[in-house]
This record gives structure tokens, C-alpha cells and sequence, in this order.
């Protein structure tokens, strides 16, 4: 323990030199210390959080090649899934998993066909909600939102605003009925009229569907001097899905579905603009949060992992 504390200490130092040598560099925006203090508390706080190597173990396998978007006949780089193996006892055990999973086929898959919206599906979709309202996670996050003026302390009213931003369901194409909503495009992922996948950011949705043969791994994606390795919890990866190739696609790995709705849910309340992207250090690794809105609701919402400091450390001791 003192070790991996020290090892920690340690990193923070590294991050903080990365840091200031990338402030020289006026293109990227400098670290936001408030959010990355929270999500670290949230972090530490996300107990349903899956481990590497012990709850799940991946397989990053080779680097994906450049696909210009549109184009669907990929080289794989990845002959075995990305996921060889979960611990699915574990994963059904986590309460907001498993509701979160009842709402993954709730959904049409392209956009242009209009949604419609069981009295079933929207049980599920409030159980859904009551369990994440239930975590710490979710505590922690409603209670900085309320000190920030961005939330009623109202339960049922912070309920409410966290439908509307993530179950609303608006027009994606024009001229058809509803088709899409925050959750739908973020964590279940669709198609844009059946030619191009959008979304599709859980590692869940990805890790079932890819055990269903809907979804082929074809490797990742990363700068060039720097390799993923298994523990790491974002990830950027090439995959095909029901014939489509998303060319990169990026997703947290491991973690809980109130953590990543909670991340996104605080960006997104307190920003106003169409897009924003948030710089901040989570745990050990440096990563960029994006967010764009769809009205007065979630358009999509996505991590960027531009270092892992963990990594850097290893590097160092050879
Ligand atoms: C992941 O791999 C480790 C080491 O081989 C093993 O101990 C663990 O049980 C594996 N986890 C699962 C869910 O299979
Ligand atoms: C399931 O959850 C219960 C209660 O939280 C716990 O005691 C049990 O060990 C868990 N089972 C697994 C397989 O994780």
C-alpha cells in the first residue's frame, strides 16, 4: 500500500512537469484543477468500478490502420476480441449494470427510424435512474451541482433534469419522428441512417456485443511512440459493428455507468456552449472530456486519453 501510495506521489510529479511543459504549448487548454479534484473524489468514490486483470482481462493486440470514414473493408489487426474475458457474476452483481443493461436493446438502431417508447422500457429506464440516484457516485455529483446553483436539491427534480439530458428523445435527421436521445447515441451507439456508426462509447455495450458476434475488434488506435496496455481505463480502437467500421472510437474501460453519466452530466451543466472540452487528470492518466449538446439535451459525450502517466513511469525504469 505505502508503495502504490508512493508510486502515486510520484506520478502526481510527473503529471504536474507534463503539465507545465504542455502549457508552453498556447493550442491546448490548460488543466482544469476543480473538475479534475472531482472526478478524482468520483473516481475513488466508484466502487462498482470493474478491475483489470482480476474482474475483466483485454487484449489490445495490434495497431489499427488509417480508415477514412466511410470506407467498411478494414484489415483486422485484432485476430481475438478485445474482451477475452469478464466476470459476468461480478459484473450482473453491480446494481446500476444491471438496469443498465435492460436498456441496451431499447433502442432503434438507425437514426431516421422513429423511437417508440414502451410503459416497459420506461420502467427500466426509471429503475435505471433510481439505482445511479442511489450510488455515492451520483450523491457526491448532486451535491456539487447544488452548491454550484446547477441543480434543484430537490431528489425528483435532479431525477428529472437527469432524463432530460440523457432520455429526451429529439430529432438526429430531419423529418422524421424522435429518433435519438444522449443515452441511445453515448451509450448504446447508432447508425446515421444506416451508412456510418455515431456514438457507441461504453465498453458494456461493446464487451456484449462483441460476445453476440455484432461487433469485430480491429485494433487500436494511439500516437505513434505510445502502446495501450491492459489496465489502462480509456481506450481508442477500431471496430466494425453490423458491417459498419467506426475508424476510431473511444471509450472508458472498466468503469460504471454512474461515473461516466456523472462526468459528463457536471460538463455539461456547467458549460453553455454548443461544445466543450474539458482537459483533466483522472487517477493516473491525462485525459480530454468532450461533450456536445443537442438543445437542452446531450448530443454525444466522450473521453480522450492523450497520456497515461503509469506508462511513462514503466518507460523510465528500463
Ligand atoms: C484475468 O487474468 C488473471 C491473470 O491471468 C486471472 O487471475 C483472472 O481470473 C482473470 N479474470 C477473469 C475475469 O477471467
Ligand atoms: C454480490 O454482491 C453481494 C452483496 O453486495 C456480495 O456479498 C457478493 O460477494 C457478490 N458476489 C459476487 C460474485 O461478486
Amino acid at each position: 500500500m505505502a508503495v502504490i501510495k508512493q508510486l502515486n506521489r510520484f506520478c502526481g510529479v510527473l503529471v504536474l512537469l507534463a503539465v507545465s511543459l504542455c502549457g508552453l504549448n498556447a493550442s491546448r487548454p490548460a488543466v482544469n484543477q476543480e473538475l479534475s479534484t472531482l472526478f478524482n473524489e468520483l473516481w475513488q468514490l466508484d466502487e462498482n468500478r470493474m478491475r483489470p486483470g482480476i474482474d475483466y482481462n483485454i487484449s489490445v493486440q495490434g495497431r489499427a490502420s488509417f480508415v477514412s470514414p466511410g470506407n467498411h473493408v478494414v484489415q483486422d489487426h485484432a485476430s481475438l476480441p478485445l474482451f477475452s474475458s469478464v466476470d459476468e457474476n461480478k459484473l450482473k452483481n453491480l446494481t446500476t449494470a444491471t438496469s443498465f443493461m435492460k436498456l441496451l436493446d431499447n433502442y432503434e438502431f438507425s437514426t431516421g427510424v422513429a423511437e417508440r417508447v414502451t410503459a416497459e422500457e420506461q420502467t427500466e429506464t426509471n429503475l435505471f435512474l433510481d439505482a445511479v440516484l442511489q450510488t455515492e457516485v451520483m450523491k457526491r455529483t448532486h451535491r456539487y451541482l447544488v452548491s454550484k446553483g446547477k441543480s434543484s436539491s430537490n431528489l425528483r427534480l435532479f431525477k428529472n433534469q437527469l432524463h432530460l439530458i440523457w432520455f429526451h428523445l429529439y430529432h438526429r435527421q430531419r423529418n422524421t419522428s424522435p429518433d435519438s436521445c444522449g443515452f441511445e447515441h453515448v451509450f448504446v451507439g447508432e447508425t446515421k441512417s444506416g451508412t456510418e456508426i455515431i456514438g457507441f462509447h461504453n465498453w458494456i455495450q461493446f464487451y456484449l456485443q462483441e460476445k453476440n458476434s455484432h461487433l469485430d475488434y480491429k485494433g487500436f488506435k494511439a500516437r505513434m511512440n505510445d502502446l495501450p496496455d491492459q489496465d489502462d481505463h480509456v481506450l481508442s480502437l477500431q471496430f466494425s459493428w453490423h458491417g459498419l467500421v467506426k475508424p476510431v472510437g473511444s471509450a472508458f474501460i472498466g468503469t460504471s455507468p454512474e461515473f461516466e453519466m456523472a462526468l459528463f452530466t457536471v460538463i455539461f451543466l456547467m458549460n453553455t456552449e454548443r461544445s466543450t472540452t474539458v482537459l483533466v487528470n483522472i487517477d493516473q492518466c491525462q485525459m480530454e472530456l468532450v461533450v456536445i449538446r443537442h438543445g437542452r439535451a446531450l448530443g454525444t459525450a466522450y473521453p480522450k486519453l492523450l497520456s497515461s502517466n503509469s506508462r511513462h513511469v514503466r518507460q523510465h525504469s528500463h
